[in-house]
């Protein structure tokens, strides 16, 4: 997945202020730092977990030992039961068998393995396929899966998509079904060449200890796709054939935007079937895990959107022998201050994500502390309580406040050739990334809104965004802004359809299919319960280039990344990423269940 580096958590303690000790705002505070913590946790997927995940709290459905859980029956957050295979449920359970045999474990590890050998590095420079040459390990990755996969390779189309791009067609025997699309993607981040010392197995060695497999792109995203494509290697070996069709697409330039592979499969797709055509479609994003004593799934099902602008101050050069007041440089430094010293506002809404997301944790989470679930309760009818809410979260951890909000940094900047001589024009790039249930419009009207009185301050002509809004009479230059990309926030995807209903009852199945109890991916005996609870990325996945071809888009792969024994708290876009076999047969087990399910309802 595309998360930003530079946003990742890696500590275990995020910075909370305490700027009280008495005994109750220490209480607060404890409860800003885990609840910090759990948004953080959602917002880059893989986080060290504290001290609470060993904690062996019992949940009893509907009751805690607080007694003030909300009951399972509301409607707060709705819960599917687990949805077993019906017309399929003998090949359902005899594969699940067949995952726990020591002859498909070596499988998988071998086809794992392999993927991880080859070295698909994704750079933020490079230049289009076939004008740079480092694309081109991707045709060994063809290569590998065509020999990996034979079963594949018999029974579905492979399309090749800009050289690179894959589509597998896995046709079903009924065309008035909507196909499931499921996405992956075959590249990764590169590795740091100075941090090759601090691997303790080598970054494309694949290597196998017995417990983990190595290497850069095992847990990110090669998971994803050979996961998916074991998955079905293991149907078509039962010589089962779908009725509904079921599409793979993987890109191979995710990690830095997509544009080459998604970018092309999508058109075609759009091309082929017609917008919203697709009954689903499933990429990597959330993962399951611990939260407040209870076990979370958190499926995406939105992401925000980000957009790039650059404003730039002209003026008259000359010598700098008869300077003006003000240069270019130092009116685009008072534009900065400006947009700086007026943050966007943010605030709790109910209709976010994050929200919806926190009534969840709140239901279910067995060990929440009672104030924090009075509160998040109380705010579902109580505007005051909500206000309060907001308060609470956003003196946590920065990035709680950056979820629920549209941010703005400036990353860039530029202006002036020589000590001697007057800049004739300066100019700086803001990066926003915009609020879930903002939109690019809004964020224009705030900058020029915001940035107005900066060019008349100046004298200088306005020119937001096209728009010739503001002449100045004595002008001394001009000021612009242009968006120089744009994304806007993804469409939020439905969560009491059918879709989202089958997405959460194959996840709870396969939990349940797989006695956890005692393993170190659960948090201790009895522990049974699954929940799954909306969630939203902090970053873009390939995703953002397949919203005409369905609503019902969710981010999911069935993986754990909170437990003890995978701390990938460092590992995923770092040093030592590594995969656990249990984890990775279990997303199997979740990618058989789904496809199996969505074959069995028709009106999707
Ligand atoms: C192709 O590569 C050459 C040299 O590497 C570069 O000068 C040129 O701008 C590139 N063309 C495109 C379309 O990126
Ligand atoms: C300002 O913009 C106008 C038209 O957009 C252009 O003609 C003029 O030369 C610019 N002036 C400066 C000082 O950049
Ligand atoms: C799950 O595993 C535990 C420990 O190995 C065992 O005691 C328990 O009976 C198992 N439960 C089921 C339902 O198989
Ligand atoms: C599971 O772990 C618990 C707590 O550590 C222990 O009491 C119990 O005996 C274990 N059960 C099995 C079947 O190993
Ligand atoms: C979605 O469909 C619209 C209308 O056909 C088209 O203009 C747009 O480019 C499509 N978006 C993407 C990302 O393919
Ligand atoms: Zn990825």
């Amino acid at each position: 997945m595309g998360f930003d580096t530079k946003n990742k958590a890696t500590s275990q303690q995020p910075p909370y202020p305490l700027r009280n000790d008495s005994p109750h705002f220490r209480k607060i505070s404890r409860y800003i730092g885990s609840l910090s913590l759990v948004l953080i946790a959602v917002s880059v997927a893989y986080y060290f977990c504290p001290g609470h995940l060993l904690a062996r709290a019992a949940v009893a459905a509907g009751h805690t030992a607080h007694g003030q859980h909300l009951r399972a029956s509301d409607p707060v957050c709705p819960q599917a039961d687990a949805l077993v295979p019906g017309v399929n449920h003998d090949l359902w359970l005899t594969l699940g068998e067949a995952l726990s045999t020591q002859g498909f474990q070596d499988r998988a590890v071998y086809a794992i393995s392999g993927a991880v050998k080859i070295k698909g590095e994704s750079f933020g420079d490079m230049g289009p396929v076939g004008n740079d040459s480092r694309w081109e390990v991707h045709a060994a990755m063809h290569d590998y899966l065509v020999r990996a996969f034979p079963l594949i390779n018999k029974f579905l189309k492979r399309e090749i998509v800009n050289t690179y791009g894959l589509v597998y067609t896995w046709e079903g025997s009924d065309p008035s079904l909507k196909p499931l699309l499921m996405l992956a993607h075959m590249d990764t981040v590169p590795v740091d060449e100075d941090t090759l010392g601090a691997w303790t197995h080598p970054p494309w060695s694949g290597d196998f200890d017995g417990t983990y497999i190595w290497g850069r792109g095992s847990a990110d995203d090669k998971s994803g796709m050979i996961g998916t494509m074991l998955a079905i290697e293991m149907l078509i070996g039962r010589r089962f054939s779908p009725t509904r069709t079921v599409i793979l697409a993987f890109g191979f330039d995710e990690e830095i935007g997509g544009v080459q592979g998604a970018g092309h499969i999508s058109p075609v797709l759009q091309q082929r079937y017609g917008p919203n055509s697709f009954a689903a479609i499933l990429d990597e994003g959330g993962s399951f895990g611990e939260e407040y004593g209870s076990i979370f799934a958190s499926p995406g099902i939105a992401e925000k959107g980000s957009m790039n602008v650059r404003m730039e101050i002209t003026g008259a050069g000359g010598h700098s022998s008869v300077p003006p007041a003000h240069t270019s440089i130092g009116k685009l430094a008072a534009a900065i201050v400006k947009l700086e010293d007026n943050p966007f506002e943010a605030h709790l809404l109910r209709e976010s994500v994050i929200y919806r997301r926190l009534l969840c944790l709140a239901q279910y989470g067995a060990d929440m502390d009672p104030m924090l679930r009075q509160k998040i309760k109380d705010s579902m009818t109580s505007d005051q309580s909500l206000l309060e809410l907001e308060k609470i979260l956003f003196s946590g951890a920065p990035i709680v406040k950056t979820l629920v909000s549209t941010t703005q940094s400036v990353n860039v900047i530029q202006g002036g050739f020589a000590p001697n001589a007057l800049p004739d024009r300066a100019s700086a790039i803001v990066n926003h990334r915009i609020d879930s249930l903002s939109s690019s419009a809004a964020v224009k009207a705030r900058d020029t809104y915001t940035l107005a009185d900066v060019a008349q301050r100046f004298n200088l002509n306005y020119n937001p965004f096209g728009a010739q809004n503001y002449h100045s009479a004595a002008f001394t230059g001009n000021f612009s802004l242009v968006a120089t990309t744009l994304l806007e926030p993804s469409p939020i995807s439905p969560t009491d359809g059918v879709a989202y209903h089958i997405l959460s009852g194959s996840i709870i199945a396969a939990y349940n299919a797989y006695n956890w109890t005692n393993s170190t991916h659960s948090k201790g005996e009895g522990d049974d319960t699954i929940f799954v609870t909306p969630a939203l990325p902090s970053g873009n996945t390939d995703t953002r280039f397949y919203w005409n071809l369905s609503s019902n888009i969710y981010r999911y792969s069935h993986d754990n990344f909170g437990s003890p024994d995978h701390p990938l708290g460092g590992g995923v876009h770092s040093v030592n990423e590594r995969l656990h076999i249990r984890v990775f047969l279990e997303m199997i087990r979740f990618y058989l269940t789904y496809i199996l399910n969505m074959q069995e309802y028709r009106n999707i």
